[in-house]
């Protein structure tokens, strides 16, 4: 039996490094399969999805990744259109789904969202996004493209710049790396520095330095990881207003980075990377999210199925 089959992903926390490896290979087998063969991963299954926040890609390739290995998708992404209009519950509209589908992925704006979902639901439940809390299937998504265009993790020192504060994926990569030997750079503005109590375990098992100054480093890094500064999380507009716009990666910054170097993003991206830099060689975003739809397959594919792929 797989270690995933029929579990729930609620955190990259449970994962540690085997764990990772196992999904990356199952990610490699995927991308390599036969179209038909890969259809029968996930025959006759489905996925149900309830996003109450915005999603562009999480969502798309959740359910791309269901039609790649042969299931299909349903669900609610705009809320306002559901039963919770009327007043039903989130554990209610959980139960709903759960009954008409094999699997869910939820995003929720609220911490520990996702481990009450699992908690309630009958079927596994993919976190897609929990608060500020975390975002491990994007994790897994960062870690397999950093693995695939640097041809390794251990031995890379990577910069993660930007809203530390409040972007989850920040944390759920923070929590990724630390299974591997990695030296990492934390540049943010100093009100949207790491939320130290979250980063306090692995601390201890990685390198980490703190700037505001993205050119003290800019020169030593493998990867930059560049996030957007989480408007919609700010208790204060005004609080907003003065951290906007805090670093913006146009040519001239990718200019001073090394010449191998890559630039990852979540996305969507607002005004942190300007466009023409889109067109250089450093810029792997984009495949990042293309990255997404084949390890979110691979992590269905082993959630669904015993044997593993
Ligand atoms: C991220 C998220 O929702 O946390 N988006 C994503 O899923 N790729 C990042 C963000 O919204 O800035």
């Amino acid at each position: 039996m797989n270690d995933f089959f029929q579990k729930d992903i609620i955190s990259v926390r449970d994962f540690d490094k085997a764990k990772f490896e196992s999904v990356f290979s199952a990610t490699d087998k995927i991308i390599k399969m036969d179209p038909t063969q890969r259809r029968e991963i996930g025959r006759g299954k489905t996925l149900g999805y309830l996003f109450f926040e915005p999603s562009t890609r999480t969502r798309l390739s959740f359910q791309a990744a269901m039609a790649l290995i042969g299931g299909t998708s349903l669900g609610i992404a705009d809320m306002a259109s559901s039963s919770t209009k009327k007043g039903e519950s989130l554990a209610d509209t959980i139960k709903m789904i759960s009954i008409y589908s094999d699997v869910l992925a939820l995003r929720h704006p609220l911490d520990g969202s996702s481990r009450f979902a699992s908690e309630i639901s009958e079927k596994p439940v993919l976190n897609a996004g929990s608060g500020t809390e975390e975002h491990p299937t994007q994790a897994i998504q960062d870690l397999y493209t950093i693995k695939k265009e640097k041809n390794k993790i251990d031995g890379l020192k990577i910069g993660i710049v930007g809203d530390l504060k409040y972007g989850r994926t920040v944390y759920s990569l923070l929590y990724a790396l630390s299974n591997y030997d990695v030296d990492i750079r934390l540049i943010s503005p100093e009100s949207l520095k790491i939320r130290a109590d979250s980063i306090y375990e692995i601390q201890k098992k990685v390198s980490l330095k703190e700037s505001t100054n993205l050119d003290e480093y800019i020169d030593e890094l493998d990867v930059i990881y560049v996030t957007r500064i989480q408007k919609e999380r700010f208790p204060d507009e005004e609080e907003y207003q003065k951290v906007r716009g805090s670093y913006k990666i146009g040519l001239d910054v990718v200019g001073k980075m090394k010449e191998n170097a890559i630039i990852l993003h979540p996305l969507p991206r607002v005004d942190e990377i300007s466009t023409d830099v889109d067109s250089t060689k450093q810029a792997k975003y984009f495949q990042q999210a293309e990255y997404g739809k084949f390890t979110r397959a691979a992590l269905l594919g082993l959630v669904l199925n015993e044997a593993g792929l």
